[in-house]
């Protein structure tokens, strides 16, 4: 099972409380702890977080630097812990705009955890869909493969992912808006999709668990009929 997650409202959840955003994006990485052992917990296969998308560059420099030092703080202190608990960590997006600090910490932390097994985390930096698929169709122009598995791969080379670009079964925003946002466009054709109001920093083990139950009882048909139908 792959699990995607859009983290939203964190800003929201900041102001509200008369603080800096950037307050609101120091909480949030305690809520990606949590989930991330939530998602280990349950079996999950495969989270992919979203955690800077490459229109994020056109925030606040301030702001920008707050949350790339957060993101490298985050791998330094979780590589132990994740590796001790066989959780295997992947940055995927685009490398050539990352410090070489921060290029440093991702390669040591995907080194570190390269042989756990049993939850993959893959957490999107400098990630867009777009630019993702059209790197991946420039790969297979010098191919003389074309075919979806073949896409598939390219789109996996194309933003450093290791095992391909794996679809998508339940993706969750939280924060209350309703859209994807440039997030694993390929990789959703036929995600099943969660919305809720709850701003990511508040997102917790309960709500993560009403989003897997509610999705369980959903009826994926994938453009088939149900079971039983005439
Ligand atoms: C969107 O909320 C969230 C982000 C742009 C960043 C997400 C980052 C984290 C959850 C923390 C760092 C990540 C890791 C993996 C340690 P927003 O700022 O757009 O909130 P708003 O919509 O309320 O303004």
């Amino acid at each position: 099972m792959h699990i995607a997650i859009i983290m939203d409202g964190n800003g929201r959840w900041a102001t509200r409380r008369g603080r800096a955003r950037t307050v609101g994006h120091r909480e949030g990485a305690k809520a990606v702890r949590k989930i991330v052992e939530s998602a280990r917990r349950l079996e999950i296969d495969i989270l992919t977080l979203y955690a800077f998308s490459s229109n994020n560059w056109g925030r606040p420099r301030s702001e920008v630097d707050a949350l790339l030092h957060l993101l490298q703080r985050y791998l330094i202190s979780e590589t132990r812990r994740c590796a001790a608990q066989s959780i295997r960590i992947k940055v995927i997006g685009r490398r050539d705009r990352l410090s070489r600090s921060l290029m440093r910490t991702i390669e040591q932390t995907e080194e570190a955890t390269a042989s756990c097994n049993r939850l993959n985390l893959r957490i999107a930096v400098d990630y867009s869909a777009r630019q993702s698929i059209a790197a991946a169709a420039q790969i297979l122009q010098r191919s003389p493969d074309n075919d979806q598995a073949a896409f598939s791969n390219a789109l996996g080379c194309a933003i450093h992912s290791a095992n391909g670009s794996p679809s998508v079964d339940l993706l969750i925003r939280t924060g209350g808006e309703k859209r994807l946002s440039d997030f694993l466009l390929w990789e959703c054709a036929y995600a099943e999709l969660s919305f809720t109001d709850c701003l990511w920093p508040d997102f917790d083990e309960t709500a993560f668990e009403a989003a897997l139950e509610d999705y369980r009882h959903r009826n994926r048909r994938f453009g088939r009929l149900a079971a039983g139908a005439v």
